[in-house]
């Protein structure tokens, strides 16, 4: 068995709760190395992880380490270029959170990086590796829906706004809100259903509403809270998002919102046939409807981990070389629809995408 041995840089949530154990439960991978800035947070899951050799705070040691066939950059966002395009220069393959980074010009200059270095880059967009998302992508092939002539998709919460004041309420550390942390996932998932469906015009609006007055916000719990800085941070990012895109497949509408003042959590996707249609509860199960026979059955499949399925997938492509379905290559399609909403939304008008 060939073993692939890689450096996890940022010990944070999503390497805590999603890719350490992914990457323990892989027996073709080593963790040599676990970074972090913050020794602590690197050490901490060490001890949580034993399968990780070493724990450092310059990533530049497992950079310069020619055993390091791979890196995972699960950094902020604002980090994801440079750690990045480091790691290729240092002829490293990387797998990359979402989003790929801030805007889609330097998602850009990361693909051409990957490119020139001849390396794999994949972006964390996990839900591509979701069974349901799989099924459905593969329904939509199969032309079960007929003309699949449009998509609605919800992504609100009542009170979620991630670390207020923090990096992720920073526009210029995480490129945005709502839009570009929840919406990446959706609107992501919804291209890769529709089979790779490319951007014609689109219109949006964001708003920064539920927080103006960072103090008085109310919240139930904060996610990301260690991150927040209510007293001096910032807060200059959407919290809602109402936007409709025109694409050459079908057409999209969606609303976001990491706060509301509606006491719900409506967090789905609503595909439209004219022979059939499907609501994907997201991260769930979905219900198919027959618009012959007007009957509705209600999915009921083994859904794996799929961070695993996205962590084992990358190895395979780090492995043999073929590009998969999250190689940025495949993702630059939704970092260039995020963009374009967030100009939209800037000029307060519909944009037409260059050819
Ligand atoms: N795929 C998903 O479902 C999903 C879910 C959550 C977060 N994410 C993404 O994962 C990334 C990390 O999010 P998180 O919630 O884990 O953040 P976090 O703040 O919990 O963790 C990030 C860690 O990176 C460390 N760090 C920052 N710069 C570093 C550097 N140069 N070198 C080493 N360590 C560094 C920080 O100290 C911190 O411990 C974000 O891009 C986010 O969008 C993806």
């Amino acid at each position: 068995m060939k073993v692939t041995t890689v450096a996890v840089i940022g010990c944070g949530r999503i390497a805590n709760g999603a890719h350490l154990p992914a990457l323990s439960q892989l027996e073709e991978v080593r963790i040599k190395y676990a970074c972090d800035l913050i020794i602590e947070k690197a050490e901490a899951a060490k001890e949580r992880f034993p399968k990780i050799e070493q724990v450092i705070t310059d990533y530049n040691v497992a950079l310069s380490d020619p055993e390091v066939d791979a890196v995972f950059v699960l950094t902020p966002n604002y980090a994801h270029y440079t750690v990045t395009m480091d790691a290729l220069k240092a002829g490293k393959h990387v797998m990359c959170e979402k989003p790929i980074t801030v805007n889609y010009a330097l998602s850009c200059e990361m693909a051409e990086a990957a490119e020139k270095a001849g390396k794999i880059l994949n972006i964390g967009v996990c839900n591509r590796y979701h069974r349901s998302v799989e099924i459905l992508e593969q329904m939509n092939r199969e032309g079960r829906f007929g003309d699949l002539y449009h998509v609605y998709c919800s992504f609100r919460a009542f009170r979620a706004i991630p670390g207020l004041g923090g990096a992720f309420t920073t526009k210029a550390q995480s490129g945005g809100g709502v839009l570009i942390d929840w919406g990446v996932h959706y609107l992501d998932l919804i291209l890769y259903i529709l089979g790779g469906a490319k951007i014609k015009n689109l219109t949006c609006d964001t708003y920064c509403e539920m927080a103006k007055d960072m103090k008085s916000y109310k919240y139930e719990g904060m996610w990301a809270e260690d991150t927040s800085d209510v007293e001096n941070g910032t807060n200059d990012v959407d919290d809602f998002v109402t936007g409709y895109i025109r694409t050459d497949k079908a057409t999209i509408s969606f609303n976001g919102a990491w706060a509301q003042n509606v006491d719900n959590r409506d967090c789905y996707v609503d595909f439209l046939g004219d022979k059939a249609g499907a609501r994907l509860d997201y991260c769930s199960q979905f219900t198919f409807t027959d618009g012959a026979t007007l009957e509705s059955y209600r999915s009921e499949h083994e859904i794996p981990d799929m961070y695993l399925c996205e962590d084992r997938d990358f190895i395979k492509s780090v492995n043999s070389g073929v590009k998969n379905r999250n190689n940025i290559e495949n993702i630059l399609e939704s970092a260039k629809l995020l963009d374009y909403l967030y100009r939209s939304a800037e000029v307060s008008k519909e944009i037409e995408l260059d050819k």
